[in-house]
């Protein structure tokens, strides 16, 4: 009797500004029971410590990311590569991911990615699952944009990524929503894109104002 493969999303933390958004896509997939694949670029780490306080080393990398998603992992179905580490199973086109979430995406992740620079897993990974043809969602984080960000944006969106700026909306809490309610809403519009469910944002039922 052959069992189903592990078939997990990758999701590449890169080190734009953001780390609420790629804490707030973690926890959705870990609520929705399905495994995840873990990539930390080296500037995500900056990123992380100075938005957090929180360090994150690869030898002890599920007691950290348990202290920054703030949950116990006990039961998750997770598997951590160091970005540094290019003989990962990510780097392969032949291993059995679902795809990809780049969150957040820096500007030079996404010019890596978009020409194919792949100087590390987190880039080799993204780069695999466009050729395979898998979903790759990217979460860009900057503003204001130069030219070649754009540029690079519009290559990753004919390779077949989906470009998902971190750009919340408020009509799914309205003007008084509190930050955490803006990260779930783009959270929330991550997995819609990987159609994972989740209850992480109101969704627009078609009356004006229900939100307030
Ligand atoms: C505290 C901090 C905040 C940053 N914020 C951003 C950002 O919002 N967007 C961005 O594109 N780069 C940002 N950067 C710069 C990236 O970290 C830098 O370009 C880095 O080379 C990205 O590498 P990576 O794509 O391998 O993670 C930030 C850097 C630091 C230290």
């Amino acid at each position: 009797m052959t069992s189903e493969p592990r078939r997990p999303w990758v999701v590449g933390v890169s080190g734009a500004s953001g780390t609420p958004y790629a804490a707030a896509v973690l926890a959705g997939l870990l609520d929705a029971g399905v495994p995840v694949d873990l990539v930390v670029s080296r500037a995500a780490r900056l990123t992380l410590l100075d938005e957090t306080g929180q360090p994150f080393r690869d030898g002890h990398w599920r007691d950290d990311l348990a202290g920054w998603l703030g949950r116990d992992l006990g039961e998750a179905d997770l598997r951590y590569w160091p970005a540094g580490d290019l003989a990962a199973g990510p780097s392969s086109g032949s291993y059995q991911a679902r795809g990809m979430v780049v969150v957040p995406a820096s500007t030079a992740a996404c010019a890596g990615i978009a020409i194919g620079l792949s100087k590390d897993l987190l880039q080799r990974a993204a780069e695999v699952n466009l050729k395979e043809r898998r979903p790759v969602v990217v979460v860009p984080r900057e503003t204001p944009v130069t030219r070649s960000h754009l540029l690079h944006l519009v290559e990753l969106l004919d390779a077949g990524a989906v470009v998902l700026p971190a750009s919340p909306g408020f009509y799914g809490a309205g003007a008084q929503a509190s930050a955490q309610q803006l990260i779930d809403f783009v959270a929330g519009k991550v997995l819609d894109a990987l159609a994972v469910p989740h209850t992480l944002y109101r969704r627009w039922a078609g009356a004006l104002g229900e939100a307030r």
